[in-house]
């Protein structure tokens, strides 16, 4: 893989193009242009993964797995190529290693709920970090209150960059799992994630990593990882609501019971047994989300056709451009300056409260998210109630960045600071 500092930035021309698939991008907010920094939250959407779900009740709309019909055999082909091409796209071994969920909160639980809750025992322990989302904690905290576990947590330093050496004192004989988030999306932090899965596997603890905000940003290869698990959401990448992605190796999904019971997922049943489906379709049950999975795979197709290192690269280029030009803000703080980061800059300002920095920033057109980012804990470890987090994608420019710091200023006027 071409390492991604040697490739060249986009150029103007090149993002303007990317911006035209995004017919979103077009709107005015309060009369001024829309300039999305709230990426981290979600994704907007190119054309072509409208255009797909379109086209998908268009033309193939039917039950997959179920019909002799022409038409159920079309969709259940879309349906099973779209696993396919996600495979792919994360360097599966097999398309069978990819499990359609709802998002990476529903991975996570299906995790804690049907690989870890039937191997754990009072005394366990399940080792995250203090970086997470909720949706990498409350599933675990579940678990242990299910079985008398313990839930340990993994300390972060001032610039929000993970204790590693913490890391390697606290596994352990009775670490079960180690669950960490690949990019962290309060601070941006990016987990030295083949290191954690080294010292893990080295103890025999599989590793479950929380891709939600990663997978759009930079390159994911789950077999170079080697990691166990790796969750996360269509909607982040440029993909539809409502779909996601559990990546599993093969043999943890086969060894894994069942988390949900219902149509899709037998192969046969009695009211005296059930026998139940192969992977994946196993852990599927009921009817899917199609035209989700579909448009799923047609954003990796766009995202690979432009390749996740130009991106990358171009996101590197934003991040080092917003974080200089918010430094200069005054009264700004940033929340998060570990050395290697995705292109999120959560920030606080002195005087003003988050929410209030949010709503001047909506009037002025730009919208970021203000708020704890479902991630309490690390407003607890950084001292604050909230901050304003602007999160960057393929398609935000340094005029987009510009835009973000007059909008402070206006900050700045309204507050008279
Ligand atoms: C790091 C991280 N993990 C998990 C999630 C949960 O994703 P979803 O709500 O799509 O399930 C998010 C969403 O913001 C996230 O940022």
């Amino acid at each position: 893989m071409t390492p991604i500092e040697s490739l060249t930035i986009p150029d103007a021309p090149t993002i303007a193009r990317w911006r035209d698939d995004f017919p979103i991008l077009r709107t005015r907010v309060h009369g001024k242009p829309l300039v999305y920094l709230d990426n981290g939250a979600t994704t907007q959407k190119p054309t072509a993964v409208i255009e797909a779900e379109r086209d998908y009740y268009m033309h193939a709309n039917a039950n997959v797995h179920r019909g002799v019909h022409w038409l159920s055999q079309r969709a259940t082909r879309d349906y099973e190529g779209a696993r396919a091409r996600i495979a792919s796209f994360l360097n599966a071994a097999e398309p069978e290693e990819i499990v359609f969920v709802r998002g990476t909160t529903e991975a996570i639980n299906l995790v804690a709920q049907s690989d870890v809750r039937g191997r754990i025992k009072p005394g366990d322990e399940i080792l995250i970090s203090a970086m997470e989302h909720h949706s990498n904690i409350v599933p675990w905290q579940l678990v242990c209150e299910q079985t008398g576990a313990q839930l340990r947590v993994v300390p972060i330093d001032d610039s929000g960059t993970l204790d590693f050496e913490a890391y390697e004192r606290m596994i352990n004989a009775r670490t079960r799992i180690v669950a960490v988030t690949h990019v962290s999306n309060a601070l941006g932090t990016i987990n030295p994630v083949e290191r954690l899965i080294d010292i893990a596997h080295a103890h025999d603890v599989p590793v479950l990593l929380d891709g939600a905000q990663a997978v759009a940003h930079v390159p994911v290869d789950v077999r170079a990882l080697d990691c166990d698990f790796y969750a996360f959401s269509g909607h982040k990448i440029y993909g539809p609501t409502g779909i996601g992605v559990l990546y599993a190796k093969a043999n943890r999904l086969k060894a894994m019971p069942p988390w949900q019971g219902g149509g899709d997922m037998i192969r046969s049943v009695t009211f005296e047994r059930t026998e139940y489906n192969d992977i994946p379709w196993k852990f599927e049950a009921g009817t899917p989300n199609i035209a989700g999975a579909i448009g799923l795979a047609v954003a990796l197709d766009y995202v690979r056709a432009i390749g996740i290192e130009v991106i990358g690269r171009h996101e590197a280029q934003l991040l080092a451009d917003a974080t200089e030009a918010m430094r200069a803000v005054p009264r700004v703080r940033l929340i998060g300056t570990a050395q290697d980061k995705a292109a999120i800059v959560s920030f606080v300002h002195e005087d003003v409260h988050a929410h209030d920095v949010g709503t001047i920033l909506d009037h002025c057109g730009v919208a970021v998210r203000a708020g704890h980012h479902c991630a309490m804990p690390v407003m607890q470890r950084f001292g604050v109630p909230a901050t304003v987090r602007a999160s960057f994608a393929l398609y935000n420019t340094r005029e987009d960045i510009d835009a973000l710091v007059a909008a402070m200023r206006k900050v700045q006027e309204v507050f008279g600071r």
